[in-house]
C-alpha cells in the first residue's frame, strides 16, 4: 500500500466539479481582483468565526506582517515568539524591523506559560501560535498581556475552526492571522490568508497596508504594499468553506481511531485534546525517542509522514538566538506527524495503525 502524507489530488469528484464551475463563473464575470467573491468570503468567515472584521490578504505570512504594521510595531520593538513554529511567525517580526525574542514551548509545542519572563521595556507584543491546530490557553494569556500592556497577535494559521469557550481561534487577540495555504484544513488552490480583528481602526489600517495605502483608488494615505487575495482563490475558498464542517468531522473521527488504537503503546506520546473543540485536528503529531527509526520504518511500508518542524527557529542561521528551549527542541527531535486528512480511506487508516503497532512490538 502507498499512503502519501497528504495528496490533494484525491479531492472528490463532486467537489472538483463545483470548483471547476466556480472557476468558469469567475472567468465569465471577468473580475480577477476584488469583487463579490472576495466580499462574500470575508463576510462568510466573519459569520462563521464571529469576527467583526475579516480582511483577506495574499497569504498567512503577509497576514502576520500586516498585523504587526497595523499595530505600529517596528524598529526598536521586541516581540515574543515561540521557539517551535513555522518560520513565518519569526520572519514577519524581522520583516517589520522588530526583534523576535524566542521563548520555549510546553511539551505540546505551545508557548510556555511563563513567557512574561521574556518581557523587557522594549516588548510590544506576544504571538501565541496555535500549533498543530491546538489553541493556546487564551484567557490567562490575554489577561497577562493586558496587565503588561502588550498587544496579542494570534498566529491561527493552523487553527481555522478551533474554538475555546465558544470563541474562535484568531478572535481573541488584537489581531488574529489565518492561512489558507492548500494543506490547511480550509485550503485554497493556491495562496491566501486573512487578518481578523475587532478594532475598526486596526482593520482599516490592515486594509490600507495590504492595498498600497489606498482607501479609494489613487488616494494613498500611507506606504503600503500589494497583499490582496486573488478573486479566484476567494471563489475557491467559498466552495471549500461549504465542505469544511464535513471534513472536520472526518478528521476528528480518524484522530479518535488513532487515539484508541495507540493508547496502550507506552513508548508513544499521543497529542493532547485533539478531539476537543479547541483543536481543529490539523496535524496528528506523536512523539517517541525512536522517531527517525519509526519514520524510516513507515516509509519502507509506503506510509508518508512529516516533521513539523525538524529545527527550532532560534537554531536557524538567520534567527540564531541563545536561550533555553528544551521542550521545543525535544519536540523537533521526537515529533512525527502521521497522515490525518479527509482523503484517507478506512483500510489505509487500519494499515497505518497496524504498522505503527508492529513497529513498537518489534
Ligand atoms: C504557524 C504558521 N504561521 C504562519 C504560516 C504562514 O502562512 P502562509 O503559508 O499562508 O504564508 C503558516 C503556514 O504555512 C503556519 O503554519
Amino acid at each position: 500500500m502507498k499512503i502519501p502524507f497528504l495528496d490533494l489530488s484525491r479531492m472528490e469528484v463532486r467537489l472538483r466539479d463545483r470548483l471547476k464551475d466556480r472557476f468558469s463563473e469567475v472567468l465569465e464575470a471577468g473580475i480577477f481582483s476584488g469583487g463579490k467573491e472576495v466580499d462574500y468570503f470575508e463576510k462568510s468567515v466573519s459569520k462563521y468565526l464571529n469576527s467583526p472584521f475579516s480582511i483577506a490578504c495574499a497569504n498567512g505570512t503577509d497576514a502576520l506582517e500586516l498585523a504587526l504594521r497595523a499595530l505600529e510595531i517596528g524598529p526598536g520593538d521586541e516581540v515574543i515568539v515561540p521557539a517551535m513554529t513555522w518560520v513565518s511567525t519569526a520572519e514577519a517580526v524581522v520583516f517589520v524591523g522588530a526583534k523576535p525574542i524566542f521563548w520555549d514551548t510546553n511539551e505540546n509545542g505551545l508557548l510556555k506559560e511563563d513567557w512574561e519572563k521574556a518581557v523587557t521595556a522594549k516588548t510590544k507584543a506576544v504571538i501565541p501560535v496555535h500549533l498543530y491546530g491546538k489553541m493556546v490557553d487564551m484567557k490567562p494569556l490575554m489577561e497577562k498581556a493586558k496587565n503588561l500592556q502588550l498587544f496579542v497577535i494570534e498566529d491561527a494559521a493552523q487553527a481555522f475552526g478551533a474554538f475555546q469557550n465558544g470563541k474562535a481561534a484568531g478572535t481573541w487577540g488584537n489581531v488574529g492571522c489565518l492561512s489558507f495555504y492548500p494543506t490547511k484544513n480550509l485550503g485554497a488552490l493556491g495562496e491566501a490568508g486573512m487578518c481578523l480583528t475587532t478594532d475598526p481602526d486596526v482593520a482599516q489600517r490592515i486594509r490600507l497596508f495590504g492595498n498600497h495605502g489606498q482607501p479609494l483608488r489613487d488616494q494613498h494615505e500611507l506606504v503600503g504594499r500589494n497583499s490582496r487575495i486573488d478573486t479566484l482563490q476567494a471563489a475557491f475558498l467559498n466552495v471549500m468553506l461549504e465542505n469544511f464542517e464535513g471534513n472536520q468531522a472526518k478528521r476528528k473521527s480518524i484522530a479518535k481511531r488513532y487515539l484508541e488504537a495507540f493508547a496502550g503503546i507506552a513508548e508513544l506520546t499521543l497529542p493532547e485534546s485533539t478531539l476537543e473543540e479547541d483543536h481543529n485536528a490539523h496535524l496528528f503529531v506523536v512523539q517517541t525517542d525512536r522517531r527517525d527509526k519509526l519514520r524510516t520504518f513507515l516509509g519502507n511500508h509506503g506510509i508518508g509522514t512529516a516533521i513539523h518542524y525538524p529545527r527550532i527557529i532560534p537554531d536557524l542561521i538567520p534567527f540564531a538566538s541563545e536561550g533555553s528551549f528544551d521542550n521545543a527542541r525535544k519536540l523537533s527531535l521526537e515529533g512525527l506527524s502521521i497522515p490525518l486528512n479527509p482523503f484517507l480511506k478506512a483500510e489505509e487508516i487500519e494499515y497505518i495503525i497496524q504498522k505503527i503497532r508492529t513497529f513498537f512490538k518489534a
